[in-house]
């Protein structure tokens, strides 16, 4: 692959994409990130620089529409970027302006992300008034091998003049979590007790404490220029004026620049925190770590070595655009998510650690996440899971409090596992505060309960689900049984009061009572969730069986509750398709054409309908994919056993027309709808596949959502990309400890590669090419693989590469 399919790159500087490229050009490791944002930038309209620390949450209350609402966000960590230069005032003269792109004499501006090695690049090319021209490249790194580290060299080139260079770095914890406008009326000053110093060696320090949740945050800086290959002159401490200049540390740095002669300064920045393992205290670990850090290019080679390591156990080799697109959502998983995860007490984002949407909240979007790394990264998906087995006890608490037994995972959950969704929303068009209700899409559960299986049926962990997998999935199970009431008049039994995938269904029309009844999605996978808890229970070796049932009190009786609910949990339909929930059939038809003619693009249609007083409650109109879902989460082979087992029958027939009904009834306003509606018509072989495809690969790179991504890419639909091209259009799944593949490639994404790991297996590779599927076992390997293609079931031996013929 050439240097040029790993690039991605922005010629010019314009004001007004510059935080949906700071967005796609942030840099992290799994422990931190930082936003691609420009080092001499602040926060203003175009620029928000930002960096997160994994797990990092803080909590304050805020007073909107009257009330008092309380969030939990993902704490803004002091910006470490801030550097800026100017050239040296001539003695007797006034010093001129710091550089900043604003300026004039900007005559060049590229920006490019180096994806294979991690780094990001700025090269400027400038002109001060005086007309003495000067090149300055920056390239910064966030270390992966490294978690805490993190560098930006800036080279300066004096073409054919000398002179000095003044340049100010500095640390600045001023900063607030100011990065979402629909947040603007929410307090988002998150750090105190700031306290800055400098140490030996130019080195500065911050220190502060987040408020209510206590963590202590450390960072320290090293500048140090390098005109000659040796050291340069040290930095000196510089005092800052202003509003809050307590809460800031800079250092001033004088570089003598010589024609032609390329001047580097480095500011080398380490970040700890109090929830770090392995430390004393974070200011010393900050401090200590920074003076220790190798110079520049010794830390830029074991950084490539790092990101050379995890590409190679994530092999995908498509060509093209759509190639080097996907390869981008793969970076930004893997810095989202990666070996330095395992470590940490945190979950899965859905906005990454890129900026502040969503607070920085854990949704079910590990449901479109982890099943790609379980082929890559088990071990990072197991950390994923653990997240979830620590708040288990929160989610019993969560359970209880709303009258039921078992585990009820949160729609949106953080530090402690306790429900996060807001009370309150804003309506951006309307400016109107509304309800919140999709704490009621209690089908996060069953997205659990579907990783931790999907992650054993893939690495064969049984350790871990016969301990903590055991622990969840039993006690989700019990809370959908504790859920499902049985109605009589129906013979079924009910899960109501529910929201949907489909965030646009919160209520009946017209009905005070929150939530809808019988989400097909929901009901379904609840009985899936309830019949692997009886296959788990069945199978756990004692004594381990007993000692789980005797912590849950958990009989026989109980789980013949769970197999009755399991096989009569009710299912609605109308017009010979699945219903989204009970009652579907009774709401109105939308316009859609109408609406298209007038309003444009129209995937927030909830917000559209709100600012006319009316609500996408009453229409048959969905946000995403609900019913289809099911396609999604489960091949036909299971979908089939799902309906069998309610007693329902969904043919193909069945499946087509209510695949049909919905593509026609859905506005696509979140990123995962393009994904799931793109996969399922792939499985089907139908040619609109790629028009979802495309729009799920184009979601974040083109800010499809209405300008969304400016405030953090959407994890979900970037981990769903990767596994649409590594199970979805390969149909590969995994059944009785073995690999079965099904291909059913699009016509633009036919001709790729990739490997992924399985069980003892490290490095199976995969080509897609035409009507031929190859699959090979590197010489290495030490045993046989086994694979099933169709009803056919072939044997690959290490070193060996069978070509299948699909036609
Ligand atoms: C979607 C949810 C998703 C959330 C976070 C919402 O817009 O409707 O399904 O979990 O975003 O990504």
């Amino acid at each position: 692959m050439t240097d040029d399919a790993w690039t991605w790159s922005y010629e010019g500087y314009d004001p007004a994409g510059e935080r949906l490229r700071e967005a796609l050009c942030t840099l992290g490791n799994g422990y931190f990130a930082t936003r691609g944002a420009a080092p001499e930038a602040t926060a203003d309209d175009f620029h928000y620089p930002g960096t997160y620390a994994a797990g990092c949450y803080d909590r304050l209350t805020s007073k909107v529409a009257g009330r008092e609402v309380e969030n939990e966000d993902l704490v803004n960590l002091p910006n470490w970027l801030p550097f800026r230069f100017r050239t040296r005032p001539e003695a007797g003269r006034p010093a001129p302006p710091w550089w900043s792109t604003a300026d004039p004499g900007l005559l060049e501006y590229r920006q490019s992300l180096d994806i294979r090695g991690g780094t990001l690049s700025r090269e400027l090319h400038l002109e001060d008034a005086a007309g003495r021209r000067l090149r300055v490249r920056q390239q910064r790194l966030v270390h992966m091998g490294d978690a805490h580290l993190a560098v930006l060299r800036t080279s300066f080139t004096a073409e054919g003049w000398a002179g000095e260079l003044e340049i100010e770095a500095e640390l600045d914890a001023t900063v607030t979590n100011g990065g979402v406008d629909r947040y603007r009326d929410l307090r988002g000053r998150h750090l105190e007790a700031v306290e800055t110093g400098y140490a030996p060696d130019g080195i500065a320090w911050v220190c502060c404490a987040t408020r209510s949740s206590g963590i202590t945050v450390a960072m320290a800086a090293r500048l140090r220029s390098s005109s000659t290959g040796t050291c340069g002159p040290s930095a000196e401490p510089c005092a800052k004026e202003g509003p809050r200049s307590s809460c800031r540390v800079a250092q001033r740095l004088v570089v003598p620049l010589l024609p032609g002669a390329a001047v580097h300064v480095d500011k080398t920045v380490a970040l700890f925190t109090s929830r770090d393992r392995g430390i004393g205290a974070p200011r010393l670990a900050a401090v200590d770590a920074v003076s220790r850090a190798p110079h520049f290019s010794e830390l830029l080679a074991s950084h490539r070595r790092a990101w050379k390591h995890l590409w190679e156990r994530t092999v995908l080799d498509v060509p093209g655009l759509s190639g080097r697109v996907l390869r981008l959502h793969l970076f930004h998983v893997l810095q989202t998510l990666s070996p330095h995860s395992v470590g940490i007490d945190a979950g899965v984002p859905a906005r990454g650690l890129h900026g502040e949407a969503y607070r920085g909240h854990v949704f079910w979007d590990e449901l479109f996440v982890l099943p790609y790394l379980n082929l890559h990264l088990p071990e990072v998906s197991r950390a994923m899971l653990s997240y979830r087995h620590r708040r288990l006890p929160a989610a019993c608490r969560n359970a209880e409090d709303a009258g039921f037994a078992g585990a009820m995972y949160p729609w949106q959950s953080a530090s402690d596992g306790r429900e996060e969704s807001p009370a309150l929303h804003l309506n951006p068009r309307s400016r109107r505060w509304l309800p919140d209700r999709s704490h009621l899409q209690r089908h996060v559960g069953s997205a659990v309960a579907y990783n931790l299986w999907r992650y054993a049926e893939a690495t064969g962990d049984l350790e871990f689900l016969h301990t903590q997998g055991a622990e969840m999935l039993l006690r989700i199970a019990r809370f959908w049984s504790s859920t499902a009431a049985f109605d009589p008049d129906r013979e079924r039994y009910r899960i109501r009061g529910v929201v949907g995938p489909d965030e646009y269904h919160d209520a009946y029309p017209d009905s005070d009572r929150a939530g809808i009844d019988d989400n097909a999605y929901t009901n379904a996978t609840a009985s899936w969730v309830l019949s692997r808890a009886l296959e788990l229970a069945r199978a756990l070796p004692q004594p381990r069986r007993d000692h789980l049932f005797a912590d849950m009190a958990l009989d026989e009786e109980e789980l013949r509750r769970w197999e009755d609910v399991s096989r009569r949990l009710l299912i609605p339909f109308h017009e010979n398709v699945i219903s989204q929930f009970d009652g579907y059939e009774a709401l109105t038809e939308f316009g859609w054409d109408r609406y298209r003619a007038r309003y444009g693009d129209v995937r927030r249609l909830d917000r559209i309908l709100e600012a006319e007083g009316d609500t996408v409650n009453r229409y048959r109109a969905s946000k995403q994919a609900d019913v289809l879902m099911l396609g999604y989460l489960f091949p036909p082979r299971e979908l089939s056993e799902v309906f069998r087992r309610l007693g329902y029958v969904v043919d193909d027939d069945m499946w087509d027309r209510t695949v049909d009904y919905y593509l026609s009834r859905t506005s696509h306003g979140s990123t995962l709808s393009g994904l799931v509606h793109g996969w399922i018509l792939a499985r089907e072989r139908r040619p609109e596949a790629w028009r979802y495809t495309h729009e799920a690969l184009w979601g974040d790179v083109a800010d499809l959502q209405g300008g969304t991504t400016h405030e953090g890419i959407h994890l979900g639909a970037m981990g769903g990309t990767l596994d649409l091209v590594q199970r979805g259009l390969t149909g590969l799944e995994i059944h009785d400890g073995t690999l079965h593949l099904d291909p059913a490639p699009l016509t633009e994404l036919s001709d790729y590669g990739f490997s992924i790991r399985f069980r003892g297996h490290w490095g199976i590779t995969f080509r897609l090419c035409g009507d031929t599927l190859e699959v090979g076992l590197p010489a290495a390997e030490r045993g046989p693989l086994r694979v099933g293609l169709r009803d056919e079931v072939i044997t690959v031996h290490p070193g060996e590469t069978r070509t299948l013929d699909l036609s």
